[in-house]
């Protein structure tokens, strides 16, 4: 529970500068005021003054929303700590604010690397986002990318995690530089950094996962897909995330990114002759190729008839099961679904299990639904 604190009530005739509160203008007084909602351990501090393109300023602990806001609401904000801060948002536990800016600029910096695959992060980025997500159950809310839990074992030795390593290991500069960004969010975050810059759509994205402190939480090892499996199976993982046949096969798009590696997966190769840009590419190769089984000593796999391309079974699947071949014609055909159908399917996997605070909103333009929950909407209308 918390306590009011009311270190200063400006005046109404001190209204003279204007805030800019996500991206919405509002009059406000000169000397900020600032709610906030404090709450030890869990949670994200929220500043949401002078905020510009996802940046947000964001304590790894606590919940603590900081808006521009009229004198009214003191009265009303029981339940909430009141301080003029300014941009200080120090803490009495060491905790502090998150540039959110400036991580996505140090994730953008780290993407390009000769000599590694590609010459790119990209990919094995939007794999550490998926699989620290895939893991959700709807049934019991178990699993999903809060705690941050693949740094830890059992997750960290996971088969299906193997590789993953890399990306944790390079992400480690930016955790260091921003160390009050929690591990959950910095996965996650590095996933739509790595979409973005390598020319894929906007993806929605907040931050107020929170770490846990080891793996005792991680759900039981099985719950990310297995490439040498079919429709079924993939059916199975999907659906029990909450996923429909439409948002799995644009979800799998991403394979138009990055390559499989016998050292990792056992599997090998590109499944697109442009392994580092976001395309519909996948989907394309997916119909336009012939696809027969790879003579070799590995997984059985499929490549095209130039050998320079592969397909896993679970991404021919899509192209044998009817419900899921529709939408891979329409993607194939039309780039633009894909990426608005990705955009949205990849938000909502990386979001899977985890408890935001009602009033932080996705990104620079929250949606009405999330703006009737703000304290603003509630209060102002
Ligand atoms: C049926 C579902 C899926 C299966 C069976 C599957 C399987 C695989 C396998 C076996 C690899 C190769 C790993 C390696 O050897 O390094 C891989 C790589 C990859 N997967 Fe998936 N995947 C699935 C869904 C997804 C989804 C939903 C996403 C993201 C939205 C995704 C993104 C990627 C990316 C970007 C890579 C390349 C990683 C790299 O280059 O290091 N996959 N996947």
């Amino acid at each position: 529970m918390s306590t009011i604190m009311l270190r200063s009530i400006p005046k109404t005739s001190q209204f003279v500068n204007k805030v800019v509160f996500q991206r919405q203008t509002f009059t406000t007084w000169k000397s900020r005021i600032t709610f906030n909602t404090a709450n030890n351990g869990s949670g994200n501090n929220y500043n949401n003054s002078d905020n510009n393109d996802n940046n947000y300023e964001q304590n790894s602990h606590g919940n603590h929303y900081k808006t521009a806001i009229a004198a009214g609401v003191a009265m009303t904000a029981a339940a909430s700590v009141l301080t003029t801060v300014g941009n200080d948002t120090k803490k009495k536990d060491g905790s502090g604010k998150v540039d959110y800016k400036s991580v996505r600029e140090a994730i953008a910096n780290l993407l390009d690397v000769e000599g590694y695959d590609d010459g790119s992060y990209g990919p094995v980025f939007v794999r550490l986002a998926w699989h620290a997500s895939g893991t959700f159950s709807a049934a019991d809310n178990s699993g999903g990318s809060n705690g941050g839990c693949m740094r830890f074992e059992p997750e960290s030795k996971w088969g299906a995690n193997s590789g993953l390593q890399i990306a944790r290991e390079v992400l480690e500069k930016v955790k260091k530089a921003h160390p009050n960004i929690s591990y959950a969010d910095l996965y996650t975050l590095a996933g739509v950094v790595a979409v973005e810059e390598m020319g894929g759509p906007e993806i929605k994205w907040r931050p107020g996962r929170s770490d846990f402190a080891d793996g005792s939480k991680s759900p039981p090892d099985g719950r990310l897909p297995d490439g040498a499996q079919g429709a079924a199976h993939i059916r199975d993982i999907f659906y029990r995330m909450g996923f429909n046949d439409r948002e799995i096969v644009a979800l799998l798009g991403a394979h138009s990114l990055g390559r499989c590696h016998s050292d990792r997966s056992g599997f090998d190769g590109p499944w697109t002759r442009a392994p580092t840009t976001f395309s519909n590419e996948f989907y394309r190769v997916l119909l336009e190729e012939k696809w027969t089984v790879r003579k070799w000593s590995g997984p059985k796999q499929y490549e095209n008839s130039s050998k320079d391309l592969m397909m896993l079974p679970a991404d021919l699947a899509l192209v044998s099961d009817p419900e899921f071949r529709k939408y891979v014609e329409l993607y194939a055909k039309d780039e633009e679904a894909f990426r608005s159908d990705f955009a949205k399917a990849y938000s909502h996997l990386l979001e899977l299990g985890v408890q935001f605070p009602a009033d932080h909103s996705h990104g620079p333009a929250p949606t009405l639904e999330e703006k009737k929950k703000s304290l603003w909407y509630r209060i102002f209308g």
